[in-house]
């Protein structure tokens, strides 16, 4: 990921908090399904254990520096997460201050025992892995991480081992690898073809589908679990979508706005275990965790969705 954060990102997430307050009294209510039916969870296949398919992403959204009143308002969107049933929260070393921010929103919230942590190693000279890892370990304030990714494969030969050897040491649980924005996918497929990885990530939404030819197929045949990042686009998207009037088919699966269209679609993929929009909205949270919940698209409705969405 090469773009760079906001200048000044304490007072860009004031203004999106503003804004965010009048959108939380303009959103519709959740629709009974969603309200009422439980959290829809995937199997890690390397383990079998459940996780939700909607996690939180903290790329840019939670790089708000020191600001006391920034990192409480993020600190809300964190306990909003938890409180709608959300679990996994991914960093990188690469997210400015995102990982500090992270701990103070665990920290207010008693460390819940059900959080997942997903955190990547960065750096491209190996003999200063470990001690980015614990340096991400101390921000977040936990214990060990559940899951530690080779990020952007930066230095994935001489990472993966040592990940590979903290798994079996009880140090972390699963190891994995990341990519975004379709770079470097035939070399990730190489990985995933040798390497006895437990999870990938990488970009899949409504228009960024080339995973769909090779990628996703392959991670079910490896039986690799697939977290999903860039949802949305980092936004453009849902701002694209957002001129179109939400489709009939939308209330066939329990969908209140594009948001959900996007997520329900990326995660009912069936290679798909999870995906990780990025919010810095307590109300934007608590509708993308609304997307784990009710009716799913079936194969013949996805397809009609990514085909409606392609002709807008
Ligand atoms: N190589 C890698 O490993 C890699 C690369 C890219 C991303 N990632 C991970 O994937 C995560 C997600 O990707 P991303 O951050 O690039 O983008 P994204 O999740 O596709 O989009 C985030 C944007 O969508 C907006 N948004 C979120 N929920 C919304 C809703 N319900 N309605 C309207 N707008 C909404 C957010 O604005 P508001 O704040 O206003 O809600 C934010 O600007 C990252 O944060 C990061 O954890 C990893």
């Amino acid at each position: 990921m090469s773009r760079i954060p906001p200048a000044d990102p304490a007072s860009t997430q004031r203004r999106r908090w503003l804004a965010g307050a009048a959108l939380m009294a303009a959103l519709p209510r959740l629709s009974l399904a969603q309200s009422t039916s439980p959290v829809i969870t995937r199997r890690i296949p390397s383990s079998g254990e459940a996780v939700p398919v909607v996690g939180l992403g903290t790329w840019i959204t939670f790089n708000v520096g020191q600001d006391p009143v920034a990192r409480d308002a993020c600190a809300q969107v964190v306990r909003a997460f938890f409180a709608a049933g959300g679990r996994l929260i991914d960093s990188s070393p690469m997210y400015g201050s995102s990982q500090t921010t992270i701990g103070h929103a665990l920290a207010q919230l008693g460390m819940p025992a059900t959080l997942f942590s997903a955190e990547k190693v960065w750096v491209g000279d190996v003999a200063r892995g470990a001690a980015q890892m614990e340096t991400s370990r101390a921000h977040w304030g936990v214990p060990r991480f559940d899951l530690m990714q080779v990020h952007n494969l930066l230095g994935w030969r001489e990472h993966l081992p040592r990940l590979l050897a903290m798994k079996a040491a009880g140090q972390l649980r699963y190891v994995g690898i990341s990519t975004s924005e379709g770079r470097r996918h035939a070399e990730l497929e190489d990985i995933m073809r040798t390497q006895p990885i437990d999870f990938v990530q990488l970009t899949y939404n409504l228009l960024d589908r080339e995973v769909e030819q090779r990628l996703l197929p392959l991670a079910q045949e490896r039986r690799i679990a697939v977290m999903v990042n860039r949802p949305f686009r980092e936004g453009a998207l849902l701002d694209q979508l957002s001129r179109h009037p939400l489709p009939g088919w939308a209330r066939e699966i329990d969908c209140d706005g594009w948001a959900q269209v996007a997520l329900k679609f990326a995660v009912s993929h069936p290679a798909v275990t999870c995906a990780i929009p990025a919010t810095s909205q307590v109300a934007h949270v608590r509708q993308n965790m609304g997307a784990a919940r009710g009716r799913m698209p079936d194969a013949a409705l996805r397809a009609r969705v990514a085909r409606d969405v392609a002709a807008l």
